[in-house]
């Protein structure tokens, strides 16, 4: 049995203390400005409840890989200047990571004061959990507290080296909702369990399929992965994005599905063009020279249906490329038909993301999950290095 994860509410802040906060702000910038703070949204229940207690609040996070140099287009401070927004508070903005000023700004945070520190990432020491590093992060708070779950299947000294030797650590409000949300996906869910996947790759998500397709009733296919399976089953895909070394593990798939009993769903209709600004067509085989760029009305009808009788839904992956009008009405139709549903929802991974509140029904599913490739591997049923850090502690 694994033991559970230590809760903030457990962890003694009195007025004064200084509690180090992993979040993930890792969010996407465009100008100095940020384009979405879903993430830093995310993590205010956490930094309210500590400031609420008089914790020092000590904010770190990566953005982007710049591999342990300085890019200052990588800089955190624009994430700092929207959390102030957020919190409708000042947030002091360390321009460093780690070191003595940045400890002695961090100790002159008042009470319920709030600071962000500069990128992890711009020292090497982050991504190579190098000890001295984590030690020196560590001096920035008595108590440390994960909120980043979209960053904890990183091994990195902030996700797993400072958990190890702080005073005592706890998890955030967020991680501890991501993880009651996807845990019961692992565990109980309502049937049927359906599971959705699209987007570009089946080699990025082959795994998490694997793992799911144990435990669901039913996987519908949809976006480029979708002529991967198609092809694998000798139907004409005319130019669409094939991974030709990845068709026998795609049948191969097919196969244990069938086996078990969980029912595949390709698409039977696509949208497809010559090129993505070429006038597109319904279409049941896809023409040579043409590119399927969105699964079809009847697709998108017979998967809408299937949603409609799930208990439980995970989608994962857009089923086309939905960021161009002519080519959204698949996505869309997946997305309003997870809204529509009274079934457990949850939505994991950008673009997935980015569909939901594109298409206005972000509140009307049940979780919508900030971790990318932490969600997948928590679902492939892998322990993540940092709840596993962290449960160490609890023991
Ligand atoms: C993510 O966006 O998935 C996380 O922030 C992890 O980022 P990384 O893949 O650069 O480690």
């Amino acid at each position: 049995m694994t033991s559970a994860l230590p809760a903030l509410g457990d962890l003694p802040v009195d007025p004064g203390t200084g509690v180090l906060v992993r979040v993930d702000f890792n969010v996407p910038l465009a100008g100095g400005e940020v384009v979405d703070d879903t993430r830093i949204r995310a993590a205010l229940p956490t930094v309210a409840l500590l400031r609420e207690r008089g914790a020092r609040v000590v904010i770190c996070s990566h953005l982007g890989r710049p591999r342990g140099h300085r890019v200052p287009e990588l800089s955190l401070e624009p994430a700092a200047a929207r959390l102030a927004e957020l919190l409708e508070a000042e947030v002091v903005f360390a321009h460093d990571t780690v070191g003595e000023d940045v400890e002695d700004l961090a100790e002159d945070l008042p009470s319920g004061g709030v600071m962000v520190v500069e990128n992890l990432r711009f020292h090497p020491g982050e991504q190579e959990n190098d000890p001295e590093f984590v030690a020196r992060l560590a001096r920035l708070g008595r108590f440390y507290v994960n909120d980043a779950f979209a960053a904890m299947h990183r091994p990195e000294a902030s996700i797993v080296g400072v958990p190890a030797c702080a005073e005592a650590v706890a998890v955030g409000l967020l991680v501890e909702k991501e993880v009651a949300a996807l845990s019961r996906l692992l565990q109980g869910p309502d049937r049927p369990f359906v599971v959705i996947i699209g987007g570009a790759k089946v080699s990025d998500k082959i795994t998490v399929i694997d793992s799911l397709a144990r435990r669901c009733d039913a996987i519908l296919v949809g976006g480029a992965m979708a002529y991967t399976f198609l092809a694998a089953q000798n139907r004409k895909v005319g130019r669409s994005r094939v991974e030709a070394d990845r068709t026998l593990l795609a049948r191969r798939l097919m196969e244990r599905c069938a086996e078990r009993g969980v029912t595949v769903y390709l698409p039977v209709d696509h949208v497809a063009a010559s090129a993505p600004n070429a006038e597109p067509e319904v279409v049941r085989e896809i023409p040579d020279g043409h590119i399927g760029y969105d699964i079809g009305p009847e697709t998108a009808a017979r998967y809408a249906e299937v949603v409609g009788r799930a208990g439980t839904v995970f989608w994962n992956g857009p089923m086309g490329m939905f960021e161009q009008p002519s080519f959204e009405a698949g996505t869309r139709a997946v997305a309003e038909a997870l809204a529509n549903s009274s079934a457990c929802t949850v939505v994991g991974g950008g673009d997935s993301v980015a569909a939901v509140t594109r298409f206005g029904v972000a509140d009307r599913v049940s979780h919508i999950s900030t971790g990318g490739g932490a969600s997948l591997e928590y679902l492939e049923g892998r322990e993540l290095p940092g709840l596993k850090a962290l449960r160490k502690r609890s023991t």
